[in-house]
């Protein structure tokens, strides 16, 4: 590189001279006027470092290309960052450098010529060592955020790849006694007395419901639902009956349930698991509801636009604080005393499975779970008409 600014030998002698001179003059001012905390852990090197700044500014009067000051601004970067200097402070340092140079130098007899010039080589000077401390700066800057971020992922997957290995054994575990306790209630329901068929159906409604969890989980732990296969299938019927499976319960929960759900759209994908988004995400309106005092109300809207299938589910429960918005799709985030966590997790697993998006939008009004999934157009379907509209 050259200097944008020539001088000719007698002046580089002159300048050079005026830097010897002044060397200790400019030291002592830029060190008492730069902000430099007491407890600086390079609080000592601070004052060296200004020295070889000084003495680089005489290297580059006599060779512009000098590298030294890509290996000075490295150092003394680093260890501003070590230090915890924010990044204006540190430019702001820099700067005082510059002023200082500026006034030593308006105050010495010598020309207004030379002294433009001269002011000029020291400004380009800064620059180019403004431009390399600031760009250090932020490279090792950046490399600690980035460090910081792996190191946080590689917690957050190594926690969650212990507690879903634990929950899928879990979830084995629990799995086969259950299928046997079903079979044998089913055995002694048909020999039992009449009168007891409410406790049967208590019975067979716990372990269902103790089932679905367990579902949860082995989903979470990626155990179940990836080997189902996939087909089209027609999701208004699906919600449809899902509605009609989750009746008794609105009904019990004096909630009212209204849905327009558009006809024959059809996604690709496992019915089962899109069952089980449904069953979370009303499940949880449930929840939120029974807290309310009364008006309880579920909204479920199905309908395609943009070739895309819209699934929204509302309720006119309590609205869902900013900070819970933000990971409500983590596992193992609940706020409930015997909540799982696990449901919205699940449903975003799966809705991503399904090609499609979740989100969630909360007012004082209403909550919405906001789907899309990708529509199954009757072209590309491999199925005719008939069979369609037969189902
Ligand atoms: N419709 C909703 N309205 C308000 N809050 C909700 C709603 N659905 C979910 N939440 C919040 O999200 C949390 C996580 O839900 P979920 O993943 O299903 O786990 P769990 O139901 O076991 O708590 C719930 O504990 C609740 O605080
Ligand atoms: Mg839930």
């Amino acid at each position: 590189m050259k200097m944008k600014i020539e001088l000719t030998n007698n002046e580089t002698k002159q300048l050079i001279d005026l830097f010897d001179r002044y060397h200790d003059t400019i030291l002592s001012e830029w060190l008492k006027l730069a902000s430099i905390s007491e407890d600086d852990p390079y609080r000592d090197e601070v004052t060296i470092n200004g020295g070889h700044t000084i003495r680089l500014i005489v290297a580059y009067i006599r060779d512009p290309e000098t590298d030294l000051i890509v290996q000075l601004t490295k150092k003394v970067a680093r260890e501003r960052v070590e230090a915890n200097v924010g990044i204006g402070e540190f430019i702001s340092n820099i700067n005082l450098g510059r002023s200082i140079i500026y006034r030593v130098f308006s105050k010495m007899d010598i020309s207004e010529s030379y002294q433009m010039k001269y002011l000029l080589v020291v400004n380009d000077f800064f620059d180019l060592y403004m431009f390399h401390a600031i760009t250090e700066y932020t490279n090792v800057k950046d490399s600690i955020i980035q460090n910081k971020n792996l190191f946080i992922q590689e917690m957050h997957s190594d926690r969650l790849s212990i507690l879903g290995q634990i929950a899928a054994s879990f979830a084995h575990e629990f799995r086969n006694p259950l299928t046997s306790i079903k079979g044998f209630i089913q055995m002694i329901e048909k020999e039992a007395k009449p009168g007891t068929r409410t406790y049967f159906n208590i019975i067979k409604q716990e372990l269902e419901n103790l089932e679905g969890k367990i579902t949860q989980f082995l989903y979470l732990s990626k155990m179940k639902g990836l080997d189902d296969e996939s087909e089209i299938f027609p999701i208004d019927k699906v919600v449809r009956r899902m509605l009609e499976f989750l009746y008794p319960r609105f009904l019990d929960e004096n909630i009212n349930v209204y849905h327009e759900l558009e006809k024959d759209l059809h996604m690709f994908g496992v019915e089962e698991q899109m069952k089980q988004v449904l069953l979370n995400i009303l499940n949880n309106a449930v929840e939120e509801l029974s807290n309310m005092d009364d008006d309880r109300m579920v909204n479920v809207k199905l309908y395609e636009l943009d070739g895309l299938i819209h699934l929204n589910i509302s309720n006119n429960g309590p609205i869902i604080p900013a900070h819970l918005l933000e990971d409500i799709f983590e596992p193992f985030i609940s706020t409930k005393q015997l909540g799982t966590g696990l449901g919205l997790s699940v449903c975003k697993q799966i809705v991503e499975k399904h090609k499609g998006s979740i989100q969630v939008h909360s007012t004082i009004e209403e909550t919405t779970f906001l789907m899309t999934f990708p529509v199954v157009t009757k072209k590309g379907d491999p199925y005719d008409n008939d069979s369609l509209q037969r189902q």
